[in-house]
């Protein structure tokens, strides 16, 4: 069976490490990168530190409006598609990328598989929402990372081969948090001691875009009082500059620093006092490593890291982002929500069932 799989943003390549592993040592694997990332630090570094297969394609897609880089992303890919005949495509997550990938794949006649499949966080703003309902819609084998996904399936009526397997991202971590604490020199670079920091991020269209959210989000940051490490994803650093919020935090408690790598990202989340953030991923590698998170978003599809009391929805509001960075401290403990890191191995061995 010959595998397509479809990456582009830099989640995305930390999925694709852990899976394509596994998935070579059964079938062959065709990699396409749809470029929707392609600064250094937001793609290249991920494929040359975590040892990822160079992208056998990459469409060099870059950015543009959000249907006009998804039509050209389809476009592209029906093309490989063509070419390369392949049984599966395999989607991650829920970017732009993820339902270009499930869409050329569904106007190829090609039968797709969605790593993260279920996830829902009932806003329709965000564009993600969009990406995972429809390409869940198409998708002929949904891989849940949790119960609560694949209950959200049951409620769309989706319900044949939906097959709950755990979180790729707790594999990830598990596998790469030893070689991080050998390699990272991120705690010494910064000049921090554990447990002596937060650690935030903000790059969602919905707080960056909006010049109100974003200002309320900084001045929160600002105003606490303690040291914040802050690594800018190019939307936000685009934003800051666009609405003079850059110069506020030179000489301030916030130390700003360009996009990081996987290593340094989970030395800093684990050494982290509290963690700050709009990133899906950021929340669940908080609740693995324990570490209370503060969400810059109204609503999560991370569910269980709210309701097992490690995370706290503050929106992009600035007296709950203060109240909770002085008041939330969880102590209580963590189920395995997420699987215990076998995620992957899940997935192949069901895939090895399915005779495409
Ligand atoms: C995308 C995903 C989001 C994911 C995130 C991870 C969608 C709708 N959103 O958001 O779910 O959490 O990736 O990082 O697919 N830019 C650069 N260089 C780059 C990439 C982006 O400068 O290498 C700038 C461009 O101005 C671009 C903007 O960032 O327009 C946004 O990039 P885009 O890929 O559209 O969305 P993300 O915010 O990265």
């Amino acid at each position: 069976m010959k595998i397509l799989s479809v990456v582009g943003a830099r989640p995305q390549f930390i999925k694709l490490a852990v899976l394509s592993h596994e998935i070579r040592k059964h079938f062959d694997e065709v990699v396409v990168h749809t470029g929707q990332h392609y600064d250094y630090e937001m793609s290249k570094i991920f494929f040359k530190n975590m040892r990822i297969p160079e992208p056998d394609y990459n469409l060099g897609v870059g950015s543009a409006e959000r249907s006009k880089q998804i039509k050209k992303m389809i476009d592209g890919l029906c093309r490989i598609i063509l070419k390369e005949k392949p049984s599966l495509v395999i989607v991650f997550g829920d970017t732009n990328s993820t339902l270009a990938g499930a869409m050329a794949a569904s106007k190829s006649g090609i039968k797709i598989a969605h790593i993260e499949s279920g996830m829902r966080s009932f806003n329709k703003s965000m564009p993600e929402e969009i990406n995972r309902v429809e390409t869940d819609r198409v998708s002929d084998i949904l891989f849940c990372p949790t119960w609560t996904a694949v209950q959200n399936l049951k409620k769309e009526r989706i319900t044949k081969n939906v097959f709950k397997v755990g979180d790729v991202m707790i594999d990830s971590i598990k596998r790469n948090i030893g070689i991080a604490e050998k390699n990272s020199r991120i705690l010494g670079k910064l000049k921090l001691n554990k447990k002596s920091y937060l650690l935030a991020t903000v790059h969602r269209a919905g707080n960056t875009d909006i010049k109100e959210n974003l200002s309320n989000i900084m001045g929160a940051l600002l105003s606490i009082g303690e040291k914040i490490v802050f690594p800018v994803h190019p939307r936000t650093a685009k934003c800051l500059k666009l609405y003079n919020l850059d110069k506020k935090l030179k000489n301030s408690n916030i130390i700003v620093t360009k996009p990081l790598s996987y290593a340094d990202t989970l030395i800093l989340e684990k050494n982290a006092k509290k963690i700050i953030t709009d990133s899906g991923g950021m929340q669940k590698e908080a609740y693995f490593f324990k570490v209370p998170c503060i969400t810059l978003r109204d609503s999560t599809e991370w569910t269980e890291t709210v309701n097992d009391g490690w995370n706290i929805l503050a929106g992009a509001n600035k007296a709950k982002i203060r109240y909770a960075v002085r008041n939330f401290n969880p102590k209580g403990k963590q189920s395995e929500n997420y699987g215990n890191g076998n995620a992957s191995r899940n997935i192949v061995n069901i895939l090895k069932k399915f005779s495409l």
